[in-house]
């Protein structure tokens, strides 16, 4: 089943080194839908390293475990296929930048200690019926996240930690209020899965300032304790039912290189 708005033309992703990694000012955004024969799945699944497989296995709901094996074997096929690796011998690094804990901070690619920082930079999502992964050459940060558009969203909690006043009082004046939140909760999370922090940092604490400019990216602002996040964001058309965005850190308010982004829809076929 093909979710509705989601019939985009999908590329095959290519066998290992067979593409460049994005060079720096490029982002490139993978995506998929979760209907991916079980055939896939196990080959998907046969990738992952023990790391990985575990945290799988760990999760408690089927459908989380189907999502995170899509998600971290797309990752890996993508990864493999601009680097030239196998997909299972990619691995990762989950070091926190903050506490210095093995086992929650932003995942990077683990193995290039020699190099001044690793050839490639990602970050993956994964939330209703969509895995994404982001691709950036080894100079630009990049975040991203997908959430799964619930037209029966009680806010109270979320609203709190999420919106400030004002961004709460003006989506609220949009034509759709879910939608306009739902994409601006999505802008704010990949800004701080950009910098790493996550949900260590209290959402409120990043603006998106916009408008959008040519290349579909807006500026924004993640103040953290330590210092300021100068962003640029931009919204991910993936289907009606899902609000996603990817974002990138810039350097001195500016992008040091022009960003652009394409956006491909992945056949996870056999
Ligand atoms: C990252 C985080 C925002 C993910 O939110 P989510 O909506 O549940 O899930 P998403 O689908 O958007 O993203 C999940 C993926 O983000 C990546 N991720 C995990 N931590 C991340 C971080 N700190 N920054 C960026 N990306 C991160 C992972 O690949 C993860 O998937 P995986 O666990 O299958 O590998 C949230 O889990 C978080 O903030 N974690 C860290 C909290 C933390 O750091 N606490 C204490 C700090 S001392
Ligand atoms: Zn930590």
């Amino acid at each position: 089943m093909t979710a509705p708005g989601l019939d985009t033309r999908a590329q095959r992703v290519p066998p290992p080194g067979g593409m460049p990694p994005p060079p720096d000012g490029l982002i490139s955004v993978w995506w998929a839908t979760t209907d991916v024969a079980p055939s896939v799945v196990e080959s998907l699944r046969a990738d992952l390293d023990r790391d990985t497989l575990g945290r799988v296995n760990a999760l408690v709901r089927e459908e989380d475990r189907h999502r995170a094996i899509l998600a971290h074997g797309l990752l890996r096929r993508l990864v493999a296929a601009c680097l030239g690796l196998a997909p299972s011998a990619i691995s990762i690094d989950r070091t926190c930048a903050n506490c210095g804990a093995a086992d929650h901070g932003k995942p990077t690619l683990a193995g290039f200690a020699s190099a001044a920082r690793p050839p490639l930079q990602f970050n993956l999502a994964h939330s209703g019926n969509v895995v994404a992964v982001a691709l950036a050459g080894p100079g630009t940060e990049v975040g991203i996240d997908v959430e799964a558009i619930q037209p029966q969203m009680r806010w109270s909690t979320i609203r709190r930690h999420v919106f400030s006043d004002a961004e709460w009082n003006d989506t609220g004046e949009a034509e759709n209020p879910t939608t306009e939140r739902f994409a601006l909760w999505a802008r704010k999370e990949a800004a701080a899965k950009t910098t790493g922090h996550g949900l260590a940092i209290d959402l409120r604490h990043v603006r998106i300032d916009g408008p959008t400019g040519p290349a579909g990216f807006r500026a924004g602002t993640l103040e953290a304790p330590e210092r300021d996040y100068p962003l640029v964001v931009a919204d991910l058309p993936i289907g009606h039912a899902t609000s996603a965005a990817v974002a990138a850190l810039t350097s001195a308010g500016a992008p040091s290189v022009p960003l652009t982004m394409q956006l491909i829809r992945a056949d996870l076929r056999d």
